[in-house]
């Protein structure tokens, strides 16, 4: 059997008729760009997120970036992220011109710790971006507190959390602005680059409306510096339908994390991951941990053997991050060093990623399950 990481195309063939037409209708009206298809879109994902106004974007990356410059970050500021995410998070300070400045992750739940925050705030600093990863929320009641007392911005990178719950709300609506992105192969995934900003402040929403198009009020008048983060029409077409689908692919990618870990919860050997007491977790990735130590070779990383017997055996697999920010080199200037941030860095040695979506058929979870066995018996 072979088992791939994700599969796009078994989805769009479930939903093909849907698709093709909204797509047509986009084609048949020449409404490329933005138009009703992305503002529909825009209704629908934000009543999902019981939040007051979403806007359509260009990427996630776009969407970090818009989410910090619409609240005036800007050079000589800093902004607090977490060191285990995805490079777009930092993009979102760096493009504003400030300094990310990184915080470890807690080593249950993988998100920003809450309690190593304080410490790295200074006088320059602006806000704080948690990263609900991997589809679980960051705790963000304590974040809440820090951000209120030191007066600085929350902002969510929801990137990985379509329809993900904190303390029985939905995120994207718990922070100033919050980010989305719709890469194809996110819980709800884009035919193309795509993404949104969301926030329950008003006069924000307007700005930032016009910021995503050349910062205009009306056609060739600029109000404020902007740039072209549009969302393309046929993106909101597609996004406008699987949007209806995605409470259903969410419960699966539940019942598929269910599966593994009932199949794989007696093993000592590997950590499996925990939906922490606040967090409904919506499965982006389902990101394992092998222990170290136990192979027959001392030196051997017992994460890179699993990962090349998976992958000998049929079953694909990904790293969620192998390199942590602080230890990139595009951030060299920031004179971070090895040892700095220990559970991201150990969270990087360990940690593997499964096949996970929600076609995935419980034959496929139990293949996977039975190759981790196999390669721990040996
Ligand atoms: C945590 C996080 N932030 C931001 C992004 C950027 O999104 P996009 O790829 O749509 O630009 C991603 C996407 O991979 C992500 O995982």
């Amino acid at each position: 059997m072979t088992v791939p990481f994700l599969d796009l195309k078994i989805q769009y063939q479930s939903i093909k008729p849907e698709i093709d037409a909204a797509i047509q209708h986009i084609i048949d009206n020449s409404a490329f760009i933005l138009g009703k298809a992305v503002s529909d879109f825009e209704k629908g994902f934000a009543i999902a997120h019981s939040v007051k106004h979403c806007i359509g974007v260009s990427s996630g990356t776009d969407a970090n970036h818009l989410a910090l410059w619409s609240l005036g970050v800007g050079p000589g500021d800093e902004v607090i992220i977490p060191a285990n995410t995805f490079i777009a998070t930092a993009w979102g300070a760096t493009l504003c011109g400030a300094k990310p400045v990184f915080v470890d992750c807690e080593p249950a739940g993988y998100t920003i710790d809450t309690t190593k925050v304080e410490r790295a705030i200074t006088g320059k600093t602006k806000a704080v971006v948690p990263v609900h990863l991997y589809g679980q929320a960051a705790d963000l009641d304590p974040l809440t507190e820090i951000a209120k007392k030191h007066k600085l911005f929350l902002v969510e990178d929801a990137a990985q959390a379509h329809l993900a719950g904190y303390r029985g709300k939905r995120v994207g609506g718990l922070s100033e602005v919050a980010s989305f992105s719709f890469y194809p192969g996110k819980n709800l995934g884009a035919f193309g680059e795509a993404g949104a900003v969301t926030m329950n402040n008003e006069q924000l929403a307007i700005n930032i409306k016009m910021m995503r198009e050349h910062g205009q009020s009306e056609k060739y008048h600029h109000e404020v510096l902007g740039h072209n983060y549009r969302m393309e029409g046929i993106q909101g077409a597609v996004l406008g339908v699987k949007l209806k689908y995605l409470n259903g692919w969410t419960e699966k990618r539940r019942a598929v994390a269910a599966l593994y870990k009932k199949l794989l919860g007696d093993i000592e050997q590997i950590v499996l991951p925990k939906e922490m007491p606040y967090a409904k977790h919506v499965y982006h990735l389902f990101v394992i941990r092998v222990k170290k130590g136990g192979g027959r070779r001392e030196t051997e990383n017992r994460r890179d053997a699993l990962m090349k017997y998976l992958n000998e055996n049929g079953v694909a697999t990904g790293l969620h991050y192998p390199v942590p920010l602080h230890l990139q080199n595009c951030f060299k200037y920031l004179d971070y060093k090895k040892g700095d941030f220990p559970v991201s860095e150990e969270l990087a040695e360990t940690g593997l990623s499964l096949p996970m979506y929600p076609e995935m058929s419980d034959e496929q979870v139990e293949y996977v399950c039975g190759v981790v066995r196999g390669f721990l018996k040996k």
